[in-house]
């Protein structure tokens, strides 16, 4: 049995074989809508999320198979203290697979290691995003043709923000991918990911305050939004929620094939004159999040491709 903890649970051709099996389901959609007849998905998830836990479930059911689960912590008996070890263990008794989100860091690990169905993990605090992450590749893959030779610039909040984290752990595999990290300084890249990734693969990085500065080069611009919740102090988030914001006027420096993607939900990072721009991909991001969750619950639960 299976479990997606973390990008590098898959090896870059078990990658490669995931977004092929999800451009496939793009274009023959209706090919994959009794593969999954019979199972169940459940979504824990303990923390807000929109896209992730509704992709999920819109994954199960395009794949014929159905849905249960919370939607917060409140709603389930995480609030009379169960652990999330026993809950998984429950909801092994009711579910063939479970996607969950936590706002504890390691929780998808704690619960893979008691669950008896394969358990992805859908964001654990500012540590890992994996979905998105195979969500992130799909579009990259998709508009720009390729995963390797390129360089990306990641904007925003790279301390907390875990889609960043994990991106590089996946985008590190592929050749000559190079690095802006563009950041104030108080949320820089944690030093674990510069030295343990970054370095340890020799990978070429330069981290900037300044985004015009790296706007001429970049082949992929990844916003975030700084990520209010994992902050302990407001005053510092409000000081440093709107460092960057991404109009039309910045968009005039970049090159005319870069693409803007964003995990969402936006704030004020992206201004909304941006959305009509043809290198604006955040919505068709989003898209491509279901097929590769469509994928990846195939994939774990070994349902074999349909003719
Ligand atoms: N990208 C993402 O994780 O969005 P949600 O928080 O809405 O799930």
């Amino acid at each position: 049995m299976r479990h997606l903890l973390n990008p590098l649970d898959f090896s870059v051709e078990e990658t490669d074989r995931l977004l092929d099996l999800a451009a496939d389901i793009e274009q023959n959609l209706p090919k994959y809508s009794h593969v999954c007849d019979g199972r169940k998905l459940a979504t824990l998830f303990y923390e807000p999320s929109t896209r992730t836990r509704l992709s999920f479930e819109s994954a199960m059911l395009s794949l014929g198979g159905s849905v249960l689960g919370f939607s917060s912590a409140n709603s389930s008996s995480a609030t009379k203290g169960e652990s999330v070890s026993d809950t998984i263990r429950m909801i092994s008794c009711y579910a063939d697979i479970a996607a969950m989100r936590h706002p504890k860091e390691g929780a998808a690990l704690v619960a893979s290691n008691a669950a008896k169905i394969p358990v992805i993990n859908a964001g654990d605090g500012g540590h890992q995003h994996p979905t998105q992450t195979l969500t992130d590749l799909m579009t990259i893959r998709s508009l720009a043709g390729r995963l390797n030779n390129m360089t990306i610039g990641l904007c925003g909040d790279l301390k907390f923000g875990r889609t960043v984290h994990s991106l590089i752990d996946a985008m590190v595999r592929y050749p000559g991918i190079r690095f802006y990290l563009i950041s104030p300084d108080e949320l820089r890249i944690p030093g674990y990911i510069r030295q343990d990734v970054l370095e340890a693969n020799h990978i070429e990085y330069k981290e900037v305050n300044n985004l015009d500065e790296a706007m001429p080069e970049l082949d992929i611009l990844y916003m975030t939004r700084v990520q209010k919740e994992r902050f302990f102090n407001e005053e510092d988030y409000i000081r440093l929620k709107d460092c960057y914001i991404l109009d039309r006027k910045k968009m005039k420096l970049a090159k005319e094939n870069m693409f803007v993607l964003h995990p969402l939900p936006r704030v004020n990072e992206i201004s909304t004159e941006v959305d009509d721009d043809p290198r604006a991909a955040y919505f068709r991001q989003a898209q491509y999040g279901v097929y590769v969750r469509m994928a990846l619950i195939m994939t774990l639960l070994e349902v074999e491709k349909p003719c």
